[in-house]
């Protein structure tokens, strides 16, 4: 019950630090006795036979010995608490990000970002105190007692007795305490999170909140919201400093029990004055590692909490089977793709695409087009494996996707998508992360092909440009270029293009589509866009309604069929019109 099992399996390579740092901590307790016994020793030789008696050099010698070995120890002892909850800290970083990597798109259900953020920074954080001090106390505080009884008990088993007996009322009572501070410490947490992501939401969305004016009304649930936490904080410093108090009732009220039984066998004869003087030195040692711990267990225990978090994301079950790679058994190189019935839902609720049938040969471009929400990213990202179909199957080549690693599939077939992520840094390390061994000059023919090369010479800094915090230092049709420039770096065999040029100009993404047609010419592409003049020149375009595929043809049969393909052309024709016309 003191000990979380669940974080103490976290901690494989951490036990060899933890028994350091405890055996630092017995070595200067050691120290303490012997130096205790040397006071206890001299004082008597002084009662007994004056100055004379006393073995100075002894005494001076124990003296600099409990000195230096206090210097050397406790150092040591925070070096290897410090290793122990670094390792542990790094390990669950590691855990939760692998595990973010297999959610993928499940977690944005699951989980909130900044829900993650303040569990794996300010939490992990956190459990330093619970693998760094709580956990080695814990451990030295149940050994000092009966280290202390042992070295005692020869000298007088009765005021011994008596603290060893008292010192685990102290635990008790931690235990008692453990359940209360446990519910305040998850409701702390709970609370910390949600002030912590609407404090980041109300930042990234600040100037939304002037535009509609919302920003005072923000500030002030923010400000309710700080009060809230301010009172869970309060009470949770309540509840400490009274527990404390408590404890430090029974840590100097044991001490004071010992030093009267003491004084009772001195008054009896049991003890000398040099042996009742060790034992008053050693009373309060009993108590104070346990009193300790206290402290250090309400430190530790916001670290408890935040795992609690934190193995829930661990544990939440993956929704997909992650598949392995079999060997290919098609013939060559084969990029072509096929949908067989495909239909998916999100949360399994009604289904946004339903028997989807598509067959895109190799070397071939495709379009996608229909309203908003019809489901065409929907179908991009299964694309690329961040969902699979619940019915209905995709194969690449010959081959099933279910037979695909979603590395190897992700290798060969790379998708532009909607939003697409620009990462703060350069230029460079954006399109590096595309393909590691680029060249300078690759990089700049991909951007000369998308048009980047103005801003890069304009700026003189060329590759070596900073983009800001998610690319922020670029407009919206330059983030959509470096996106574009980036996948063309990629080179893979299959293109996937999700409204890729939305928010760039007409005549630049007339360059842009130009320069992509030729790139990809030997590439199978998919091209997803509401502008169909982008896609006028694909082999077979597919028009989706609803999820369905309602027809599908190349330009001229499409708007020979007068469906919904030319009803969209229709009206793009007249915006066209009127914008020409304004
Ligand atoms: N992560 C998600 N969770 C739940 N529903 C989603 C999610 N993403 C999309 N949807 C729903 O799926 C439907 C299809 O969305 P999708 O993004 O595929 O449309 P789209 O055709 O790409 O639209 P647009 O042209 O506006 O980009 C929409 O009704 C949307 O509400
Ligand atoms: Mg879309």
């Amino acid at each position: 019950m003191l000990i979380n099992k669940k974080l103490i399996s976290y901690a494989k390579g951490v036990k060899p630090y933890i028994a350091l740092a405890v055996a630092t901590k017995v070595v200067v307790l050691v120290t303490n006795i012997f130096f205790a016994f040397s006071i206890g020793g001299a004082l008597q030789s002084y009662f007994e036979g004056g100055w004379q008696a006393v073995n100075v050099e002894l005494l001076l010698g124990a003296t600099g010995f409990t000195i230096v070995m206090r210097a050397v120890m406790n150092p040591l002892t925070l070096i290897f608490s410090h290793r122990c909850s670094s390792i542990v800290r790094s390990r669950l970083r590691e855990a939760v990000y692998e595990k973010m990597v297999k959610l993928e798109t499940q977690y944005h259900r699951t989980t909130g970002t900044s829900h993650v953020v303040s569990a794996v920074v300010d939490g992990v954080e956190s459990l330093e105190s619970y693998f760094g001090s709580y956990i080695p106390q814990f451990y030295y505080a149940i050994m000092v007692p009966f280290i202390l009884f042992v070295s005692l008990v020869k000298l007088d088993w009765r005021p011994a007795g008596i603290l060893l007996i008292i010192s685990p009322l102290i635990l008790l009572c931690m235990m008692l305490i453990m359940d209360m501070a446990g519910k305040m410490n998850r409701k702390h947490f709970g609370h910390y999170q949600s002030l912590g992501s609407f404090f980041l939401e109300s930042l990234q969305g600040l100037p939304t909140l002037k535009l509609f004016g919302q920003e005072e009304e923000r500030f002030d649930e923010i400000k309710e919201r700080t009060e809230s936490f301010r009172k869970t904080t309060m009470k949770i410093l309540g509840m400490q400093l009274n527990s404390i108090i408590l404890i430090d009732f029974i840590t100097y009220g044991g001490a004071a029990a010992g030093i009267v039984v003491t004084a009772l066998s001195l008054g009896k004869g049991y003890l000398s004055f040099g042996e009742s003087f060790t034992f008053l030195l050693l009373a309060s040692e009993f108590f104070l590692p346990l009193r300790t711990l206290v402290s250090f267990f309400h430190i530790a225990m916001g670290g408890v909490s935040a795992s609690e978090k934190i193995f829930h994301l661990l544990e939440t079950s993956e929704e997909r089977v992650h598949r392995k790679e079999k060997p290919y058994k098609g013939k060559g190189n084969n990029t072509s793709i096929l949908l067989k019935n495909v239909s998916f839902s999100y949360y399994r609720g009604s289904p946004i695409l339903q028997d989807i049938n598509m067959e895109i040969k190799q070397g071939e471009t495709v379009a996608l087009v229909g309203k908003s929400g019809c489901g065409k990213s929907t179908l991009a990202n299964m694309l690329v494996g961040f969902m699979d179909p619940i019915q209905g199957n995709i194969s690449y080549g010959e081959q099933d996707s279910v037979d695909i690693s979603l590395e190897s599939l992700r290798r060969k077939v790379c998708l532009v998508p909607q939003n697409t992520y620009i990462f703060t840094g350069t230029i460079e390390e954006n399109l590096r992360m595309a393909n590691p061994y680029a060249k300078d000059e690759d990089m700049i023919r991909v951007c000369k092909k998308v048009g980047l090369m103005d801003l890069m010479k304009g700026s003189g800094r060329g590759l070596a440009l900073q983009v800001g915090e998610a690319g922020s230092q670029l407009s919206g049709g330059q983030r959509q270029k470096l996106g574009i420039a980036r996948a063309l770096l990629r080179n893979s065999d299959v293109f996937i293009f999700d409204e890729a040029t939305s928010n760039v100009d007409k005549e630049s993404e007339e360059e842009i589509w130009q320069a992509i047609w030729k790139e990809t010419q030997s590439k199978t592409t998919i091209i997803i866009s509401h502008r169909l003049s982008t896609i006028i020149h694909a082999n077979r375009i597919y028009v989706v309604d609803k999820g369905c595929i309602v027809e599908w043809g190349n330009h001229n049969h499409l708007m020979a069929n007068g469906g919904l393909y030319y009803q969209l052309a229709l009206e793009q024709g007249e915006l066209r019109r009127k914008e020409e016309v304004s």
